[in-house]
């Protein structure tokens, strides 16, 4: 596909009005914490008008993930132990969840696109724990949300999806250069269009961007990177849900950026791990279908 192609792609991608829009909460949640004057109980009233996210919100801050010893009862008393932050991630983790879903066929499973994903988010907090990253607070909604272009791709434009998926079975490339070699663009850049279209921060967009090509990311390399590693060891460690898919590789670049050997990625898995058992609650938000 050459630029043109790929410039009608995009105004498709832009053009789509049948696309999930975020809750009006999770909107106004985005809006209030750019206020500095905004407080945790002005947070808790508002999460308070939808009593799904809020509860749902409230059992992930309970999840033995985070391991508080005892019970959070308001999205008020969540704010002051986790952040603003943290809450609206989480908010906001509920509700892309909910929104995109839908009924698995031969091609697309929502419901491993979602097991991959949050694996994949609790990978990304893990190494960015592990190597005391500056970009800790942000890895989890990176991991999160590094693939929607893929989710867009498989629903909106299955025609093309389908494209790549015979690509990559006829070739037994990873997806992802099967989608550049029959279409010309990879889902990296259709999750670049779908965060544009919705204000998301630039840093989170990039990451999504370049997260199956960090080499060639020239700016939040940083995170850019984090979110590649993560993504790679969320493949790694969860055999089975996406197929027999082939796995594209570790950067090299960043590999060395993160002074990684093999000692250290053992026991970074290790840890991934001992977190996705911890993080049962995230996983039942998954409908099943
Ligand atoms: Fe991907
Ligand atoms: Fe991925």
């Amino acid at each position: 596909m050459d630029q043109q192609s790929r410039q009608i792609m995009k105004k498709k991608v832009e053009a789509l009005t049948d696309l999930p829009t975020l809750p009006i909460v999770v909107l106004k949640l985005n809006e209030m914490l750019r206020n500095p004057s905004t407080s945790a109980q002005d947070i808790g009233e508002l999460l308070q008008q939808d009593l799904v996210i809020s509860a749902r919100t409230l059992k992930l801050v309970n999840s033995a993930y985070y391991g508080f010893p005892r019970k959070i009862a308001s999205i008020t008393r969540a704010i002051v132990i986790l952040g603003f932050q943290k809450v609206r991630d989480l908010a906001l983790t509920v509700s892309v969840m909910d929104i995109f879903n839908g009924r698995s066929d031969a091609l697309f499973s929502p419901e491993a696109f979602w097991q991959h994903a949050l694996t994949a988010a609790i990978a990304t907090e893990t190494i960015a724990g592990r190597l005391r990253s500056p970009e800790q607070k942000d890895a989890f909604m990176g991991g999160l949300l590094h693939d929607m272009g893929r989710f867009l791709l498989a629903r909106n434009f299955s025609h093309d999806y389908a494209k790549a998926v015979r690509h990559m079975q006829e070739n037994g490339c990873p997806l992802v250069e099967a989608e550049r070699a029959a279409l010309g663009f990879d889902h990296g850049l259709v999750g670049e269009w779908l965060t544009e279209k919705w204000k998301f921060p630039s840093k989170l967009v990039r990451a999504i961007r370049y997260h199956h090509s960090p080499d060639v990311a020239k700016e939040d390399t940083g995170y850019v990177y984090l979110v590649h590693a993560g993504d790679v060891i969320a493949r790694a460690v969860d055999v089975g849900v996406e197929g027999a898919n082939p796995i594209s590789p570790f950067s090299r670049k960043v590999w060395k950026h993160f002074n990684i050997n093999r000692v250290k990625l053992d026991s970074i898995i290790r840890d991934v791990l001992g977190g996705l058992r911890t993080a049962q609650d995230f996983f039942d938000l998954i409908p099943k279908r």
